[in-house]
């Protein structure tokens, strides 16, 4: 029996050939490419393929209509539920008993209706649904998916969402990843590997957080003193959104792409996340000069996401449209794999009694 590691924290599991991200070298590679070779040279789709094929191509194929849509007024709670629905209405194999070949084929369109069922809750339930040959005019994933939930989308959106779709597209060993290899081990069939993920992904310690950078950068934009609201915000022992993280020793590298992605689109919240991100870095340098406190993914994500016109409630459903890519990467590899994850824990109930002692008993 190994030591007792809450958490789980540093124990490998796993060995993969997907990613992981390198904590001490700022960095974030996809299968050896560097992300930041990837942000504006190829396409979330491209990147789809890397991760889960290890090749560019031959990329998704057309989103499939939803059998059932879910309407609950959350797009995250209503995605997890819909893709749990696919195995029955689709006929899905059990990843046990499927080719490698057929599971890859499922998740990819598990995947591509995913994101279409995003963007089509998000046009809203009273809007008539973008014709599909206006979608089939586009060419990338991120433009298929602005088309349908916007109709005409602004091209510097689209490629806003792509910029970002691609950076959140894998990290390693996360708990949303770590919670889809689960349930492939036991054998499940990808649409419960995928829905489980989205339910991971779904708390405010792991993707549920960026909408709250925008409530920093609304009151800097409002006080026009990032110095003083950053001090208001370490004096009360709060914690400043978008800075510090478990893993990297050095600057999040998907902070830095997404910055550079809002420099270039001239995002509109741009100077107030300099001013922040300045004034932020300092009194954490400050206060805390033991530790690298450095920007992470979700400050500038809130500024990108924010530029698209993308709002702060979805900001989860847009981390599941891209995140989804990494778990299925995660999935074929698990399958391939064929060991159901069983850990173990260190009991430390009660020892072993009668049921007349437990209360309640008559
Ligand atoms: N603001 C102020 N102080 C901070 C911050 C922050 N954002 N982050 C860490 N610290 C301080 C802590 O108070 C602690 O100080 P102490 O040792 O004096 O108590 C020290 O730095 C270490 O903090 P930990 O919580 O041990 O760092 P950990 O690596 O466990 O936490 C986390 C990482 C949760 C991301 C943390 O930095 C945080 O809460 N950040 C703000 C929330 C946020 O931005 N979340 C998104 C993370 S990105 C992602 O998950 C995809």
């Amino acid at each position: 029996m190994s030591d007792f590691t809450p958490g789980l924290e540093g124990v490998i599991a796993f060995e993969t050939e997907i990613a992981e991200p390198d904590r001490a070298g700022d960095a974030l590679r996809y299968r050896g490419v560097d992300i930041e070779d990837l942000i504006d040279s190829v396409t979330y789709g491209h990147v789809w393929g890397l991760l889960v094929d290890g090749k560019f191509g031959p990329g998704l194929p057309p989103a499939e209509p939803f059998p059932v849509p879910v309407h609950t007024g959350d797009i995250r709670v209503d995605v997890q539920s819909a893709v749990a629905m696919l195995a029955p209405y689709w006929g899905l194999g059990q990843l046990h008993d499927i080719s490698d070949e057929q599971a890859r084929a499922d998740l990819a369109r598990v995947s591509v209706t995913a994101l279409s069922y995003v963007a089509q809750s998000a046009r809203g339930v009273g809007l008539p649904a973008v014709p599909q040959k206006e979608i089939d005019k586009s060419s990338t994933i991120a433009e298929r998916f602005m088309r349908r939930w916007r109709g005409n989308p602004d091209p510097r959106h689209v490629q806003a969402v792509d910029a970002y779709f691609i950076s959140a597209a894998e990290h390693g060993m996360n708990a949303s990843t770590f919670t889809s290899r689960v349930v492939a081990s036991t054998g499940a069939d990808v649409a419960a590997c995928i829905s489980a993920g989205i339910g991971a992904l779904s708390g405010p310690l792991h993707g549920g957080a960026p909408s709250r950078v925008l409530h920093s950068l609304n009151e800097v934009e409002q006080a026009d003193d990032a110095d003083a609201y950053v001090r208001g915000v370490l004096d009360r022992g709060e914690r400043l959104m978008g800075f510090g993280h478990r893993v990297y020793r050095a600057e999040d590298p998907r902070a830095r792409l997404l910055r550079r992605t809002a420099r270039q689109l001239d995002a509109p919240r741009y100077e107030a996340a300099i001013e922040l991100e300045r004034a932020a870095l300092a009194a954490l340098a400050e206060r805390k000069p033991d530790r690298v406190l450095s920007t992470n993914v979700e400050f500038w994500s809130a500024v990108v996401l924010d530029f698209a016109e993308v709002p702060a409630d979805m900001f989860t459903a847009m981390f599941t449209c891209a995140r989804v890519a990494g778990w299925s990467a995660h999935i074929l590899e698990q399958k391939r794999l064929g060991r159901i994850v069983r850990p173990s824990a260190a009991y430390i109930g009660p020892p072993p009694r009668k049921p007349e002692t437990v209360e309640g008993w008559s």
